[in-house]
């Protein structure tokens, strides 16, 4: 069986603007398996937002190729759910009625309520489904913005950035809870990131990008069992290789 999920194939990405060219990505060529946590870290504008845009299909590459399930990505679909740094809630609409927009009228009503129970129990926001977003932390509302994401019943999760906007300590929750989540729906992650201990205390494997362009200068698989601790001596020691490795 054929565990590749995702398979992106030499792709480049171009943007031409009136200032200008800017080779956001170039060369670049990885895979992703069924059930993997990958994570891509790197500086400010080196191309990780738009790496998952196109896997995401909300952005076409210049050149190469993205597959999903071998198959080729020719636009947004429900088997790849993607959260942004921002929970982009509506904000007339409840918990409950943001988490189910997006699948609302593709679905019996039994199931769509269904799905939403489970989705909201994951995230921990059932006893807040009533609630409006303005009524939310910022943590509550990323919760949210998770929920309706796993609404779509995806394959992949992508995510950019999701908690960086987030205090320190909400921040350290939501690793913990994205956790568990994965460990409980074994679905395949995509976490862009730029924080260096995120992206170890949480995936399997880190993608390492640096910019102008933007390639893919070093994967890093991560041995460290889980639950992972940050004063652990191989935590600390890859966090300083990794460190190393995006400033030289
Ligand atoms: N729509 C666009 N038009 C023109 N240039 C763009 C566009 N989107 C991105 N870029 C450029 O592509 C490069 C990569 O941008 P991108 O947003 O992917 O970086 P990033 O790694 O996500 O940065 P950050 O960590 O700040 O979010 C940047 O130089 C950016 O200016
Ligand atoms: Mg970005």
């Amino acid at each position: 069986m054929n565990r590749r999920l995702v398979e992106v194939g030499a792709i480049a990405k171009t943007f031409y603007s009136d200032w200008g060219k800017v080779e956001a990505l170039k060369k670049i060529s990885f895979c992703c398996s069924k059930s993997e946590f990958v994570s891509i870290l790197g500086p400010s504008g080196c191309g990780k937002t738009t790496l998952l845009r196109i896997i995401a299909g909300l952005e076409e590459p210049s050149s190469g190729e993205v597959l999903f399930a071998g198959n080729e990505i020719k636009g947004p679909g429900p088997e790849r759910a993607v959260v942004f740094q921002e929970p982009r809630l509506f904000p007339w609409l409840t918990v409950e009625e943001n988490a189910s927009l997006g699948i609302s009228g593709k679905k019996r009503r039994s199931d769509l309520e269904k799905i939403v129970n489970r989705t909201l129990d994951l995230v921990g926001l059932t006893p807040f489904r009533k609630a409006y977003p303005h009524e939310l932390s910022g943590g509550m509302a990323q919760r949210a913005a998770i929920a309706r994401a796993l609404a779509f019943e995806p394959e992949a999760l992508l995510l950019d950035e999701p908690f960086s906007a987030l205090d320190a300590q909400t921040r350290t929750r939501l690793q913990e809870e994205l956790m568990d989540l994965w460990r409980k729906t074994e679905k395949t992650i995509i976490l862009v990131t730029h924080d260096i201990e995120e992206a170890l205390m949480l995936s399997q494997r880190i993608l390492i990008m640096s910019p102008s362009p933007g390639t893919v200068k070093e994967t890093v698989e991560v041995p460290i069992s889980y639950p992972r601790r940050r004063d652990s001596s191989e935590f600390i020691h890859l966090k300083k290789y990794i460190l190393g490795r995006i400033i030289s």
